[in-house]
């Protein structure tokens, strides 16, 4: 277990994404996918209000539900760790007073629950005074709707005046930064946002562990990365020949280890500095195991040193 910021929360070092559920898994896979997560020792969930909206026929809050019936059937509300995020959903855009109030009703009904653990404002609204939206954190924070305050998608410079705001307000620090990070996609997060985030003592959680996949091994060539609508949207963007090599890196290293690309690419994330817990996301049941091996798989020096290497040359995404 991992300890998230300067929180009291205790965290399995790799948290379940939550954006496959109603999107790419079905109800009834999203609930085995869960069910086989907390069976395998974890505790931490993500989602997002706007989850899985861009699916046909969605319309948001389906990945909420999807987890709100899970905790309700279960009841095991307690022993999960449950981190959703507000400023992307139809009813309830940017990060004003009254989105983020109304933000958090919602997601609280779709999550059957009177808390959220790790609220986060999903991405920056240069909109909104940052002292209006920390604000309504704070708020919800003292009426125990969350219990910790997190950011996601910010530059290094929003994430200081957020850091700013709420010192200045007396206001608890944010205790967790969200970034795209991953093997194919360093930047600019280690530049940019690592050092603001480790100066506040934040613990970073970062999104698209596998890179969408990518870095499961199962996108050799470009010509891979065409095949299906997902590869096309999602993955293709990884596709250039240093993010190439750095996928023959993993595979040389999971082979020489017995494990899957999967779980070395994970785990290597996990080592980074800062890192408490990556988020991946499992389609099928049959992918979780490779994602759960990476809480405890670790690499050695040398496997870790090549791959920093050959990561170093992707070009800043
Ligand atoms: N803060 C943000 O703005 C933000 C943005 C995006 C995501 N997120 C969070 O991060 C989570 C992870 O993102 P993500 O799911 O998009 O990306 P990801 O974790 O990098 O990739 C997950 C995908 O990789 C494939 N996969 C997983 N395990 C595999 C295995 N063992 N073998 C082969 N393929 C495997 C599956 O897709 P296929 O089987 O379909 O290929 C799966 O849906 C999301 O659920 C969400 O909670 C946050």
């Amino acid at each position: 277990m991992t300890r998230l910021g300067s929180t009291d929360l205790d965290v399995f070092p790799l948290a379940l994404g939550g954006n496959t559920f109603g999107w790419t898994s079905d109800e009834d896979t999203s609930l085995a996918v869960l069910d086989a997560f907390v069976a395998g020792g974890g505790n931490f969930v993500d989602t997002a209000d706007n989850y899985s909206i861009w699916a046909d026929g969605n319309t948001g809050g389906e990945s909420e539900l999807i987890i709100g019936r899970w905790l309700a059937a279960r009841g095991n509300r307690d022993s999960v760790v449950v981190a959703t995020k507000v400023s992307r959903h139809p009813d309830f855009r940017g990060l004003g007073r009254r989105a983020i109030l109304g933000g958090v009703d919602a997601s609280l009904a779709r999550l059957q629950t009177d808390y959220i653990d790790l609220y986060y404002a999903h991405y920056d609204d240069p909109g909104t005074p940052v002292e209006e939206s920390a604000g309504a954190f704070h708020e919800l924070q003292v009426a125990g709707k969350i219990r910790h305050v997190a950011l996601s998608n910010y530059s290094g410079e929003r994430l200081q005046e957020w850091v700013t705001v709420v010192r200045d307000n007396g206001w608890p620090l944010p205790a967790v930064y969200q970034p795209h990070y991953n093997l194919v996609h360093r930047e600019p997060f280690e530049s940019d946002q690592a050092p603001v985030a480790a100066a506040a003592g934040m613990s970073i959680v970062p999104y698209f562990a596998l890179a969408s996949g990518f870095l499961s091994g199962k996108y050799r060539t470009a010509d891979d990365l065409q095949r299906t609508d997902r590869s096309r949207r999602f993955v293709a963007q990884y596709g250039s020949e240093q993010a190439l090599a750095v996928v023959q890196t993993l595979e040389a290293v999971a082979a020489e280890a017995g494990v899957a690309p999967a779980t070395v690419a994970i785990s290597w994330l996990r080592g980074r500095s800062g890192v408490a817990a990556p988020i991946a996301s499992a389609r099928t049941l049959e992918q979780l195991p490779a994602l759960l091996a990476s809480a405890t798989f670790e690499l050695s020096a040398e496997a870790r040193a090549a791959l920093d290497a050959v990561s170093a040359t992707v070009a800043v995404g």
